[in-house]
């Protein structure tokens, strides 16, 4: 029985809550997997602790109202790290918000999680690119797990796929779509809009924040970036070794005189090996229309693997989303859980 500690209970967090209700049965069925939640703890909503376990329905429609501290029974007003330290949690999900430039309050969750040799699962890009290695050598000497799928396009598969199924593979390059909302814009501009007038569409649809710089300045692209050279090629870069330029540049001219020429503007975040370490960047690039990346449209994500096996591979999904993200954190903790039997 996996005992969860959510820290965090935003959009994702509930996204998972709803997944692990939802599919309680058949997680228990086909895999052999249950779980309990025993604690919450989220900065406006409040706090609740009850180590023989929270009923999820309960604990959503009070987070719906901003009022988990109503818990019946339960113990309340922790924050984050008492949470994580009194919960009796052997996961702590970490789903607060990310801030790319310090990593905090994020960070100091981390650490408290795998400090405590508790297993730690997170979508959030922050402590994830700015201190993996510290993280992961902490992780590796508390023999907990730390697990951060849903860090690079939500969902669909990119750390766990090159975990498992291209395994063996040397991963030369790796490049692709990492960020919708720019993916959106751009995809808009191609059927004639403005780059104001698509940006005004993607906030109305909720893809963009009302500041919408850390996707259009590409930082948000460059912290997926800084993930995947850390983690699949073993490289020790930050946010100054990324070459990063946004989309907001990007003309109709631009896009017109792509088009004519076969081309599509596409904001594109690579990684590459080079002789003496790798070369990262995050800046818009014209793809050939024969090139799958070029043909994936809307607020979808990509990536192509360059693999010295199989050559390229190229995964579509979403990038983003309430159970798409949810999903990501879901299957960590079925890995979790099957290390553990
Ligand atoms: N949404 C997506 O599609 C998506 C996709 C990939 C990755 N992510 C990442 O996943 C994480 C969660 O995203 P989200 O969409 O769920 O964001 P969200 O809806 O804003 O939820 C984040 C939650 O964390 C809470 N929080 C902030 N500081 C906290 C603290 N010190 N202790 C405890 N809780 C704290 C917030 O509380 P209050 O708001 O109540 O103050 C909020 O409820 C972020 O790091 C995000 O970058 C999201």
């Amino acid at each position: 029985m996996q005992k969860i500690a959510f820290v965090g209970f935003g959009v994702v967090g509930q996204g998972l809550a709803e997944i692990l209700l939802e599919k309680k049965q058949i997680l228990k069925k086909k895999y052999g997997y249950e779980y309990k939640v025993v604690a919450v703890s989220d900065f406006t909503k409040g706090s609740a602790l009850d180590q023989k376990g929270l009923n999820l329905s309960k604990l959503l429609k009070l987070a719906k109202k901003g009022k988990i501290s109503e818990y019946p029974g339960a113990k309340t007003g922790l924050d984050a790290v008492r949470t994580i330290r009194q919960s009796g949690a052997d996961v702590i999900v970490e789903v607060s918000y990310t801030d790319i430039k310090t990593a905090e309050p994020a960070y100091t969750h981390f650490k408290a999680a795998l400090g405590a040799g508790k297993h730690l699962v997170t979508t959030n890009k922050g402590p994830t690119a700015l201190y993996f290695r510290e993280l992961a050598a902490l992780a590796k000497r508390k023999k907990a797990a730390f697990r951060y799928e849903g860090t690079v396009v939500a969902g669909t598969p990119v750390v766990n796929l090159t975990g498992t199924c291209l395994a063996g593979n040397d991963i030369t390059e790796v490049r692709g779509i990492l960020n919708g909302t720019t993916n959106f814009i751009l995809t808009s501009m191609e059927k004639g809009k403005s780059y104001e007038a698509a940006l005004k569409e993607a906030q109305r649809l909720g893809f963009a924040e009302a500041d919408p710089t850390a996707d259009v300045e590409g930082f948000d692209a460059m912290a997926k970036v800084i993930i995947l050279a850390k983690s699949l090629m073993g490289a020790d870069i930050g946010p100054k070794d990324v070459k990063r330029t946004g989309i907001t540049r990007i003309t109709l001219k631009d896009v017109e005189e792509a088009r004519a020429a076969g081309m599509r503007w596409k904001l594109i975040g690579k990684v590459k090996k080079t002789g003496r370490g790798v070369a990262a960047s995050v800046r818009p690039e014209k793809v050939a229309v024969t090139d799958p990346l070029a043909s994936v449209g809307g607020a979808k994500n990509a990536l192509t693997f360059v693999t010295d096996l199989l050559g390229e591979v190229t995964i579509v999904g979403p990038g983003a989303g309430r159970k798409e993200t949810g999903f990501a954190l879901l299957a960590d903790l079925l890995a979790i859980d099957r290390t553990a039997k």
